[in-house]
């Protein structure tokens, strides 16, 4: 295992106004879709607009991949701030993703979003393949999400906005060997899964104190039932045997399954849209600034905002 490379310095040189080179072999895949040369702006409009229920669930659903392996759960355990303060660290992660979404890569706050990404991984031990496996994560589990309980599944411009949005982050982390097609992100992310999730008790531990915080985000009526409702929407064997998720009853599933097409089909709540700066949950009850973000960030009581 290596050190993940720290990485204060400026970010690499920008793709982000081009699509992958149309002779690179991704691209020449038969299997490939053309990548439109709006992809970020298209992929910032799926999240935020056109699909907010389900891209936000998907992404919560892939936010569990950073700890389903024992390996990075180790690592996730020895950062610290998800045992510390599970809320701020998991709000935070979402928080960042979406300020880089609705910004973009090339903005002033996009740009600190990424540092502040960077620099919170710059004393993380882990490969190169587990990196990707949790930015792939990113990628795979929403878009599965909607093709299976949203009204459409993505439209291909979509979904190759999607690729090249996962890839670009990737990019901005230092990684390399990125997938640049969903078939070769599929593979990847389905082999890794295979080979090395599994259950730990560290794995255990991230799992039930980052549930707590799902379960909070729930009407009060459906909190008891946290752990019911997530083995349902996870969804997956192996992912839920390490978690510690019994699988969820027939007709809790089928009733979990109906409920979230009905939120995906019913008109967006405003609520759902994401603002930068803007009040987030609990832990910003009142907005937030880009310096409050992070994990070496002072946490400020909300009752001081
Ligand atoms: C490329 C995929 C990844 C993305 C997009 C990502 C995203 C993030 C973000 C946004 C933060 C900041 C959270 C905060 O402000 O509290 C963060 C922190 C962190 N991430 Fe990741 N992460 C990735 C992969 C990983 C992997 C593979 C590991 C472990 C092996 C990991 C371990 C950590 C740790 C330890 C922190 C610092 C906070 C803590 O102590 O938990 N991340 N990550």
């Amino acid at each position: 295992m290596t050190d993940f490379p720290a990485s204060d310095s400026p970010a690499p040189a920008s793709s982000a106004s081009a699509c992958p080179a149309s002779d690179s072999p991704a691209s020449a895949s038969p299997a490939s879709r053309p990548c439109p040369a709006d992809w970020e702006a298209r992929f910032r409009r799926l999240v935020l607009d056109d699909r907010p229920f389900d891209m936000r669930m998907g992404f919560f659903l892939a936010y569990y991949r950073t700890f389903t392996t024992p390996e990075s759960a180790a690592q996730v355990v020895r950062g610290g701030a998800l045992l510390r303060d599970p809320e701020k660290r998991t709000i935070d992660t979402g928080v960042i993703i979406y300020e880089i979404i609705a910004n973009g890569f090339d903005s002033e706050r996009g740009e600190a979003a990424t540092a502040i990404m960077n620099r919170a991984h710059s004393h993380v031990r882990a490969t190169n393949e587990e990196f990707l496996y949790v930015l792939l994560a990113l990628l795979v589990v929403p878009v599965r999400w909607v093709a299976d309980h949203a009204r459409t599944p993505l439209d291909d411009a979509e979904l190759a906005s999607a690729v090249r949005f996962v890839e670009e982050l990737g990019t901005r982390m230092r990684l390399t060997a990125i997938p640049a097609t969903w078939e070769a992100a599929v593979a990847f992310f389905d082999d890794f899964e295979e080979r090395r999730v599994a259950p730990s008790d560290d794995v255990r531990q991230l799992f039930d104190r980052s549930a707590h915080v799902f379960g909070q985000m729930m009407p009060a009526p459906v909190r008891p039932f946290t752990r019911t409702l997530l083995s349902a929407l996870m969804d997956d064997r192996r992912v839920n045997e390490a978690l510690g998720l019994a699988p969820a009853p027939l007709l809790a599933r089928r009733a979990i399954f109906a409920a979230a097409a009905l939120a995906s089909r019913m008109p967006q709540p405003a609520s759902l849209r994401f603002r930068p700066g803007q009040h987030v949950g609990k832990t910003y009850p009142r907005g937030y600034t880009m310096e409050q973000l992070g994990p070496d960030a002072p946490v400020t009581p909300p009752s001081a905002h």
